[in-house]
């Protein structure tokens, strides 16, 4: 959990009376949640709270670091503690635990690998611009990484895909769902919940697809979104959290393959980040500037203005741009394009 400064703290900060330390000490928080969640901590949490000392013993841990971990755990959010038992705060159980079906746990490896292998990379990428690995190759290469990329991506869908698909314009006698790029299949999955005659196709690359969700109207394509026959007669297609992923080229070049692969009358809808999104306060402004220098690190890619996104529909051939920001989906928004009924 970000730390939240209190008024004092605050003006010590403007005044430059402390040394900015927040970002450095941002790291060690990562390092203190992977190590509480590897040792078993947030787990043996959620089964009773405990003494320090109860932990260390179930978990064979040295009592006094664990100690120290259980007291920084509590001032970042993640642990209150009362009469020396510690206990689980909502966040910690919702996403940091095995059970919930929000669990970050199977993401963590690829977030360390992103903090220590792919964030050092951004000196070179600042100063040539280029992305630090060719990120989807380097999954391809890295079985276990993969699976914790496509686990972190599912943990975040599975929050987001009720909202979404209620936010989905589905037309009229649709039938036939294209998910772009949709990996683990959940917001496609959600939206066949709701609509009982949608069947969908997943396309994605073969590591994607190992982990995907299983439905009898869900198919599963192992393919390049960029380079492979997409077919055609879709009614709907949603391209979620990839459109940050793409150069300009591919923007364009995969929304004109997508608008071409619509039926007429047919609904493309973009999920992801908007630069120009109103945000609730400074903090969210900031994640997302993060986020765009992450995309940019990781990928070669960048957060686009809605602006910018719409004008890449229309060029694409598509109209009746509408901008939706479903609650219960607060890091995707959506881009809604119709592909005209009659050209
Ligand atoms: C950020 S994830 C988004 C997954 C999902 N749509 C979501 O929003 O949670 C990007 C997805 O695009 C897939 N992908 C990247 N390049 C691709 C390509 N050329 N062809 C097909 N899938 C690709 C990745 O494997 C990954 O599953």
């Amino acid at each position: 959990m970000p730390l939240f400064y209190n008024a004092l703290e605050a003006a010590a900060h403007r005044l430059s009376i402390v040394p900015p330390m927040f970002d450095y000490f941002g790291a060690m928080g990562l390092h203190a949640l992977v190590a509480a969640a590897r040792t078993g901590i947030f787990d043996a949490l959620r089964e009773r709270p405990s003494t320090g000392g109860e932990l260390a013993a179930a978990l064979n841990l040295e009592p006094h670091a664990t100690g120290v971990l259980l007291r920084a755990l509590a001032g970042l959010g993640y642990l209150r503690v009362s009469r020396g038992r510690y206990r689980l705060t909502r966040t910690a159980r919702r996403w940091l635990t095995t059970g919930s079906p929000t669990s970050l746990l199977p993401g963590l490896a690829f977030w360390e690998r992103t903090a220590c292998v792919i964030w050092p990379g951004l000196e070179k990428a600042v100063r040539d611009g280029t992305p630090a690995t060719p990120f989807y190759a380097s999954l391809a290469a890295d079985p276990e990484l993969s699976r914790s990329f496509h686990a972190w991506t599912a943990a975040m869908a599975a929050r987001q895909a009720p909202a979404t698909a209620r936010a989905v314009p589905v037309p009229r006698g649709a039938r036939h769902v294209l998910d772009v790029g949709g990996g683990h299949g959940l917001f496609s999955l959600a939206l066949l919940r709701r609509h009982p005659r949608l069947r969908a196709t997943v396309i994605d690359l073969p590591d994607a697809l190992e982990t995907a969700a299983s439905h009898p109207r869900l198919t599963p394509r192992a393919g390049s979104f960029l380079e492979d026959d997409l077919g055609t007669g879709y009614d709907v297609v949603l391209l979620f959290n990839i459109v940050h992923g793409l150069s300009d080229e591919e923007a364009a070049l995969l929304l004109r393959r997508l608008a071409a692969a619509l039926n007429p009358g047919g609904v493309l809808v973009v999920g992801d980040q908007f630069g120009d999104s109103r945000m609730p306060g400074r903090a969210s402004r900031t994640l997302l500037r993060l986020l765009d220098l992450n995309y940019l690190v990781a990928v070669g890619g960048r957060v686009r203005g809605l602006e910018e996104v719409a004008g890449l529909l229309r060029a694409a051939g598509l109209h009746r741009i509408r901008h939706r920001r479903p609650l219960g989906s607060p890091t995707t928004e959506l881009a809604v394009a119709w592909k005209p009924a009659h050209p």
